[in-house]
C-alpha cells in the first residue's frame, strides 16, 4: 500500500478515537486518558495538525497534581470501566487536583519530548508559544521525580507500582511482586485455581482473548498493590518509608534521563534556566545509569530499592539506555549485540518485549513478549543516537510492515506478526504516522 493511504489510514484511526481535546487509547478497552498515550498521540497528530496536537498535550496539564505528580489516568467519568475513579480515589490525597478525577501514580515521562516534537512542526513563533505554555508544567513534573523519588539523591528514581512503568505486567516486576507481596489469598487462589471465578468479573477478557492479556492472579496482584498505596493516599514518602517493594526501574530512568535532556532543550530555546539543584539531579542520573549494569550478566537490569539487588530478568527496558542517550558507545555495542542476536530479540518483527529464548517469554501475552510500536519507536530513536542506522531501519520497516498488514493493533507477535489486544490503537497508528512522515 502506498504511503498516503497508510497515513491516511492511521489518521482515521485517531479521528474515530478523537473525544475533542484528548484522544483515547483503544475503543472499549481504554476509554479513559492515559498519559504517556496522550503524548505518544500528539506526535503523530503534529505531523497534519500542529493545534489539535497541541491540546493533546496542553489538556494533560489539567491533570497535574499540586506536587507536581502527572498522573497515568486522567478519567472520563462518563465511562464505564474496571478502574475507574471508584477504585482510584485520588481526592484522598490532599495533593490531588480539585474537580478532577485521576489515578494517584505516574507512567514513563515522555512528555519533553512530544512537546519537543510537536514543536518542531511549528513555526518559530508558535513553537515558543507552545513551549512557554508547556514549561512550568515540565519543570514542577521533573522536579516531583527527584523530590519524591530520588529519596537517597542517588539520581536514579524510584517506580512503586508496575503501571507506572507502563509495561504492566513486565517479567522482572512480575517476579518480584510475586516474591516480595503476593498476599496469602491470591496465593490460595493460584494453588487451588479460583481464578475462573474471578475471570466472570474480567471486562478486558470480553473484549480481547484472555490468552493475550494479563492472567488473572497477575491481575490480582496489580489490584492488590494499588490498593496498598491507595490506603497511604499515594503519599510517596509515606509508601516509601515502609516499602517492601518498589523499584529502580531501568525502563523509567532510561525514558527521565533523556526527557531531562529535552528539557534542557526547551529551556534553551526559551532562554529560560532550570534551577540548579534539579540541573545537578539531571547529572546525577545520567551516571547514576551505570549503577544498574551488571557487569556479570552484561545487562543493564531493574534493581530492587529495598535490598538493592538487581532483578536479574532481561526485558526490553534492559535496552532501554541507548533511548537515554547517556551510555558509552561501548556499552551501546554491548545492548546491539544483544538486540541483533536471533535467539533474543532479532526476530522477523523486531522487538519482543522479553527475549524469545528467556523463560518468562509468551509470544502473544501482553508485555510477556509481543512486539510494540512504542518501544519499537524508542529504540528506532536510540540506535540512530549510536549510529546504528541499519538496525532502526530494519524496526522501523517491520513496524510499518505490521500496520499495513493488520492495522493499527496494539501489539503483535514478534516470531510471525500475529495482531493481538485492542483495535484501533492510537498509539500505533500516532507513531506509524511519525515513521512514514520522515524524510
Ligand atoms: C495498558 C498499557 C499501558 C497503556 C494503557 C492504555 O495499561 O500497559 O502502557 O498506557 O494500557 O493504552
Amino acid at each position: 500500500m502506498r504511503k498516503a493511504l497508510l497515513i491516511e489510514q492511521a489518521q482515521k484511526v485517531l479521528k474515530s478515537n478523537d473525544l475533542g481535546t484528548w484522544t483515547r487509547p483503544a475503543p472499549g478497552l481504554y476509554p479513559h486518558q492515559w498519559l504517556w498515550d496522550s503524548c505518544f498521540t500528539a506526535i503523530g497528530l503534529g505531523h497534519y495538525d500542529t493545534a489539535r496536537a497541541r491540546q493533546e498535550l496542553v489538556s494533560l496539564i489539567r491533570g497535574q497534581w499540586l506536587n507536581g505528580m502527572l498522573p497515568h489516568m486522567i478519567f472520563d467519568e462518563d465511562a464505564n470501566h474496571f478502574t475507574g475513579p471508584h477504585v482510584w480515589q485520588s481526592h484522598l490525597s490532599a495533593a490531588a487536583p480539585p474537580g478532577i478525577e485521576t489515578s494517584g501514580i505516574t507512567q514513563p515521562p515522555v512528555l519533553a519530548e512530544a512537546v519537543w516534537r510537536v514543536g518542531e512542526q511549528m513555526r518559530k513563533t508558535e513553537r515558543q508559544r507552545f513551549f512557554a505554555e508547556m514549561f512550568a508544567s515540565l519543570l514542577r513534573y521533573h522536579s516531583w521525580f527527584y523530590r519524591e523519588r530520588d529519596l537517597h539523591e542517588d539520581g536514579l528514581v524510584v517506580s512503586i507500582h508496575p503501571w507506572e512503568t507502563g509495561l504492566d505486567n513486565t517479567p522482572p516486576w512480575i517476579d518480584e511482586m510475586t516474591h516480595n507481596i503476593e498476599p496469602v489469598w491470591i496465593r490460595l487462589v493460584k494453588i487451588l485455581k479460583l481464578s475462573r471465578l474471578f475471570d466472570l468479573f474480567r471486562q478486558d477478557t470480553r473484549l480481547v482473548p484472555a490468552s493475550d492479556r494479563i492472567n488473572t492472579s497477575v491481575s490480582l496482584l496489580l489490584f492488590h498493590v494499588q490498593r496498598r498505596l491507595r490506603r497511604k493516599h499515594y503519599d510517596s514518602l509515606e509508601i516509601l518509608r515502609r516499602s517492601h517493594f518498589s523499584i529502580n526501574d531501568v525502563f523509567v530512568n532510561s525514558i527521565l534521563i533523556r526527557n531531562n535532556q529535552i528539557l534542557e532543550d526547551i529551556a534553551h530555546e526559551l532562554g529560560e534556566e532550570i534551577p540548579m539543584d534539579l540541573r545537578t539531579s539531571f547529572k546525577k542520573s545520567r551516571a547514576a545509569l551505570e549503577d544498574l549494569w551488571c557487569e556479570e550478566d552484561k545487562r543493564y537490569y531493574c534493581r530492587n530499592y529495598v535490598t538493592r539487588e538487581w532483578i536479574r530478568s532481561p526485558y526490553i527496558g534492559s535496552l532501554m539506555p541507548l533511548y537515554s542517550g547517556a551510555i558509552s558507545r561501548q556499552r551501546a555495542a554491548i545492548l546491539i549485540k544483544q538486540l541483533r542476536d536471533d535467539l533474543q530479540y532479532w526476530t522477523k518483527y523486531p522487538v519482543p518485549s522479553v527475549p524469545i529464548s528467556a523463560p518468562t517469554y509468551h509470544h502473544l501475552r501482553y508485555w510477556q513478549g509481543p512486539s510494540w510500536i512504542n518501544t519499537n519507536w524508542l529504540l528506532i530513536d536510540g540506535l540512530r543516537q549510536y549510529g546504528y542506522f541499519h538496525g532502526a531501519r530494519k524496526i522501523k520497516d517491520a513496524s510499518i510492515e505490521l500496520f499495513s498488514l493488520h492495522g493499527a493493533r496494539e501489539y503483535f507477535s514478534a516470531i510471525d506478526g500475529t495482531p493481538s489486544g485492542a483495535n484501533n490503537f492510537s498509539w500505533t497508528a500516532a507513531l506509524i504516522i511519525d515513521l512514514l512522515s520522515e524524510k
